[in-house]
């Protein structure tokens, strides 16, 4: 090889089509942000980008299939603040190191987590709500996406705030766990601006906050946390596309300038706007940029879970 020359792969990649790994079940926050991405991307590489949904565990069964395929491009995921932050100090036993395993190509998206509930359930906001799970804290059910989930990890910050701890009812994804919310057979959930906002618009569930400074433009009648007297309740989570380690850099590159396209993408901005969901800002879209990034979420994350007193095994 001369200097700056690519490997033969390289040159003439994508030959076949690209397989990404979901590490929830369909129809779900993650798969529904990937299957908008990933629509896009494939136009801008010129091959189809097959999804692939690989439940379970929180999305660490997922995350390491991932870690195990061949790192030549023809496999990447989407991984979030669970997978690939909390899963560190939840799982004694995780199979990956979420940095050094992967091949970071960029941040996809930021969401904020809203605070929702079943339609039936007689709080009518987030005073009310938090009133009936201190009364009715053996009773309540927590639908959530498994042990180290978005929506496992941020409704335990919520439970430790208000000093709860509730019945816990897993799910493969948030999308089922969802449908049960809407057919009223759990309680509560917390959950991702882009699996929330269709619900609430179509006035199938309750939603008494979102937890993050400012309101969501998806949802303009939601509160802040803040506005609903809970301030200390502030999370917003992240989905991250990432390959395995090894993929070779002129691939990962050529991986980041076809989500960066999909990113500025008219169509797709308006489709994730239209669920509330944000572009990543400053270098986040860049593979070094969300390898510093995962690092630092990985320190944010662990002393809260840690605080949090809970563990899990996969
Ligand atoms: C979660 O962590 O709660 C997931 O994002 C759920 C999902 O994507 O289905």
């Amino acid at each position: 090889l001369v200097a700056g020359a690519m490997p033969a792969a390289a040159q003439t990649y994508p030959a076949r089509p690209i397989t990404m790994i979901i590490p929830f079940a369909a129809g779900g926050p993650t798969d529904v942000v990937a299957r908008i991405v990933a629509e896009a991307m494939s136009k801008n590489l010129g091959q189809a980008i097959v999804i692939e949904n690989v439940a379970g565990a929180g999305g660490t069964t997922g995350s390491t299939r991932l870690t195990q395929a061949a790192p030549d491009g023809y496999s990447i995921m989407i991984g979030h603040t669970g997978t690939h932050a909390a899963s560190v100090a939840l799982y004694p036993n995780l199979r990956y190191n979420p940095v050094s395993d992967f091949a970071p190509i960029g941040l996809v998206n930021t969401n904020a987590i809203l605070i929702t509930a079943k339609k039936a359930l007689p709080a009518n906001n987030l005073t009310e709500f938090v009133a009936w799970l201190k009364a009715n804290e053996r009773t309540a059910n927590n639908a959530h996406a498994g042990i180290g989930s978005v929506s496992h990890t941020t409704c335990l910050l919520l439970h430790a705030i208000i000093g709860v701890k509730p019945q816990s009812v897993p799910y493969r994804g948030t999308g089922p766990a969802m449908n049960d919310l809407v057919a009223g057979q759990v309680d509560y959930l917390c959950d991702q601006v882009v699996n929330v906002a269709p619900q609430v618009r179509a006035g199938t569930i309750k939603a008494f906050a979102v937890a993050q400074p400012q309101r969501n433009a998806a949802l303009p009648d939601v509160p802040t946390t803040a506005e609903a007297g809970l301030p200390a309740y502030q999370v917003v989570v992240w989905n991250a596309m990432l390959a395995p380690k090894g993929t070779p850099d002129a691939i990962v590159t050529r991986l980041n300038q076809a989500l960066v396209a999909a990113l500025n993408d008219d169509g797709v901005k308006a489709r994730l706007a239209e669920l509330g969901a944000d572009l990543p800002t400053g270098n986040l879209a860049t593979p070094a940029g969300l390898r510093a990034f995962l690092e630092a979420e990985i320190a944010k994350w662990t002393p809260v879970i840690k605080e949090a007193g809970v563990t899990a095994s996969n």
